[in-house]
């Protein structure tokens, strides 16, 4: 691909930010009715409002001209096929295929990896009935009411994530743990609320190599061992992995162990046997519709023209936003308890994908690309981090993430929603010197104490959101609004010419670990570290 800079249509959207930077998001409403219709998009029971964001419609036909001259349409058809387009890595990106129930082929390598995935899918829909209908048994014959998730990352946050949106769909009887640090508060908080009787523990490591996974492991598998005495508790360990003759070599029994493949990334694995605990607390059924969900997204995403393309235009205007009105950051913000945890799993999606400087091209980028994710439920966050979102010099995005129909206490609901509507509004709206003042006036202030005062009152206003409005959140909305995110994220590194796939960031912090644990075990340093690091050790010695 030619430079993204250089490309006509990027140019174009460079001329086209000077003409419209400063236009007034409210005087478009006000002028034109049909501004919210315009630009905000349905698709089954999720609305995509986009309507508040600097944009007319020849933003629209500049982002689809982009997408045209990034060859986009061609990377969407090689996402889907099997082609390996994490290109550093030399395979496929096929978390598509993991929530494509009714394909029976598609061949990687000459491989039909249809057939895994649907024998994987059936190991699952097995397991989980045994221990749903109690015929899955502990080492002392007590069916399993606790079941515990050892894993990092995407082997952690997704399963976490869902669990918990999905919590008014899970098995009353059971209840889930996450373990993730290796943290021995974390660990003894979780250790204690269970029964050993009655726990399953699922280590889930797709390279299971994974420090934090492998050493937390180890420790629960010598408490189990302790609690119960029994020589035999291989029944209350299972594995999700890709390594499956590590995880046999580690003690799990290989009937235990569920596989998915190198083909699905860490952070898009949360539809594959990765999913076990969500399938384990709301049924098979429910997780198949949570898969049918983002493959009807997947549908949307690859057969929809650009301009009514959801993930396109999420992706397009969070490009806008970053690329052409400088915003480095990007909130999402789920007004949702169920939904605790989508800002967490979106961070780890976004930041790890497109937290990218070296292009297809083996250049660095001249360009900004994946912004910040940060986030918080909706009320809370207003009460903490919006003073920012509303006043700080620089602007932030907002994704607003509601659900229009609760499942208690209804009487609240109509309030949650109007927090949500009020600050999308209010980033818009904000509130000029001279309201500001006569506001001051109006409660009494004189006219002096009104005009001091009145600069600190002003928002600025103009700020951009979206809102992703969901009627309910169901297994089925879940998946298509997660998936909505992944391929926002793709179209997002396929621009910038980035690969969102790999993660070598990652990696030295890895590699640095190993030294730096065996001199915190030694009395002096063994290895050659910074002056900095060998003072934290020092440190750290004296205090043990
Ligand atoms: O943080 C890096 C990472 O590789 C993530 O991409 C991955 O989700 C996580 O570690 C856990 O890896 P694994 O599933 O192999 O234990």
């Amino acid at each position: 691909m030619k430079k993204l800079t250089a490309l006509p249509a990027w140019r174009a959207l460079e001329q086209h930010c000077q003409t419209i930077a400063d236009s007034s998001m409210q005087e478009w409403f006000a002028k034109d009715p049909e501004r919210f219709a315009r630009f905000s998009l349905t698709f089954d029971e999720i609305l995509f409002d986009f309507s508040k964001n600097r944009i007319n419609q020849e933003t629209i036909s500049l982002f689809v001209k982009l997408a045209e001259e990034a060859n986009l349409s061609e990377a969407i058809e090689k996402l889907f096929s099997g082609f390996p387009i994490n290109y550093t890595e030399n395979r496929p990106a096929l978390h598509t295929a993991l929530r494509d129930r009714r394909s029976t082929s598609l061949l990687v390598n000459g491989h039909n990896v249809m057939a895994d995935i649907h024998a994987t899918l059936q190991k699952m829909q097995v397991f989980t009935d045994e221990v749903r209908n109690e015929t899955w048994r502990g080492a002392t014959g007590k069916p399993i009411r606790d079941i515990v998730n050892i894993g990092m990352g995407g082997s952690h946050l997704g399963p976490l994530m869902v669990t918990h949106a999905l919590m008014h769909y899970a098995d009353p009887k059971l209840r889930c743990y996450f373990i993730s640090n290796i943290d021995g508060s974390q660990i003894n908080e979780i250790l204690q609320k269970i029964d050993p009787e009655q726990t399953l523990f699922i280590i889930s490591s797709k390279t299971f190599t994974t420090t934090e996974t492998l050493s937390n492991a180890a420790l629960v598998r010598e408490w189990l061992q302790d609690k119960l005495g029994s020589p035999d508790i291989s029944s209350h360990f299972v594995a999700v992995t890709a390594a499956k003759e590590k995880a046999i070599k580690w003690g799990i029994p290989g009937s235990h162990i569920f596989s998915f493949w190198d083909w699905v990334g860490g952070r898009y694995s949360v539809w594959s046997a990765i999913g076990l605990p969500i399938a384990l607390m709301v049924g098979m059924e429910n997780f198949y519709a949570f898969l049918d969900g983002a493959h009807e997204m997947d549908l949307h995403f690859k057969q929809t023209e650009f301009s009514k393309n959801i993930p396109f235009l999420s992706g397009l205007l969070g490009i806008w936003n970053i690329n052409f009105f400088g915003c480095r950051q990007q909130a999402v913000i789920p007004y949702a308890y169920e939904l605790n945890y989508f800002q967490d799993y979106i961070q780890q999606l976004d930041m790890e994908s497109n937290g990218k400087f070296v292009t297809q091209s083996n250049h660095f980028v001249e360009y900004a690309t994946g912004p910040v994710i940060f986030g918080q439920q909706g009320c809370d966050g207003q009460h903490s981090f919006f003073q920012h979102l509303h006043q700080s010099p620089n602007f932030t995005p907002v994704d607003f993430i509601l659900a229009a129909r609760g499942e208690y206490f209804e009487q609240q609901q109509n309030a949650l929603i109007a927090s949500a509507l009020s600050q999308a509004q209010a980033l818009m709206s904000g509130r000029s010197y001279i309201d500001a003042l006569t506001e001051l006036k109006q409660a009494g202030y004189s006219e002096e104490e009104a005009a001091t005062l009145a600069k600190n009152k002003i928002i600025p206003g103009n700020r951009p959101s979206h809102v992703f409005f969901l009627k309910k959140i169901t297994p089925q909305t879940l998946g298509q609004l997660i998936a909505l995110y992944e391929h926002k994220i793709f179209v997002q590194g396929i621009i910038w010419n980035i690969n969102s796939f790999d993660q070598w960031g990652v990696e030295l912090g890895k590699k640095l670990l190993p030294a730096i644990l065996v001199d915190l075990e030694n009395t002096h340093s063994s290895h050659a570290q910074d002056s900095s690091t060998i003072g934290l050790i020092n440190y750290y010695r004296n205090q043990t």
